[in-house]
């Protein structure tokens, strides 16, 4: 049976009905159509889901929705500018060369604006650390984390 449940996406009050064994990837994709949060391993091993829940970043696939009551949610569709721009820490991947395939970038993304949301000068280790859980099968991450470091303290 459904339950009602209400939180904010990206700054939008959400009232919803959801099945409680639903994860919270698969309400953003499947239901409210928000398809930037990729899917990959769905076990929480590779980060591809990543979202923000009130400042944290989650793997979102092994996140069970009702938990979601409540909470502050920010995917990557919620991050661009006022002005219409990438947010800087898109900018600076794509000015980079930190994007291939793309499918590991948005929750690349997500997991550094946690990290950069929290500690505006965050040592090499700490933007390590906050990428640790996101697997990229393409750029053997060098330029990612050269990219996070160029955003850092300067946004
Ligand atoms: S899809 Fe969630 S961690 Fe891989
Ligand atoms: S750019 Fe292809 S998985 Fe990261």
């Amino acid at each position: 049976m459904k339950k009602a449940i209400t939180f904010t996406l990206n700054n939008e009050v959400i009232e919803t009905e959801v099945d409680p064994k639903w994860t919270l990837l698969y309400l953003l994709r499947e239901v409210l159509e928000m398809t930037g949060t990729k899917e990959g391993c769905g076990y929480g091993e590779c980060g591809a889901c990543t979202v923000i829940i009130n400042g944290q970043a989650v793997d979102s696939c092994l996140y069970p929705v009702m938990e979601a009551e409540g909470r502050k949610i920010t995917t990557i569709e919620g991050i661009m500018l006022k002005s219409g721009e990438l947010d800087p820490i898109q900018q600076a991947l794509v000015q980079n060369g930190a994007v291939q395939c793309g499918f590991c970038t948005p929750g690349m993304v997500m997991s550094a604006k946690a990290l950069l949301d929290e500690k505006e000068r965050p040592t090499e280790d700490d933007i390590k650390d906050s990428i640790a859980g996101n697997l990229c099968r393409c750029t053997g991450y060098v330029n990612i984390v050269d990219a996070i470091k160029s955003v850092a303290g300067g946004r």
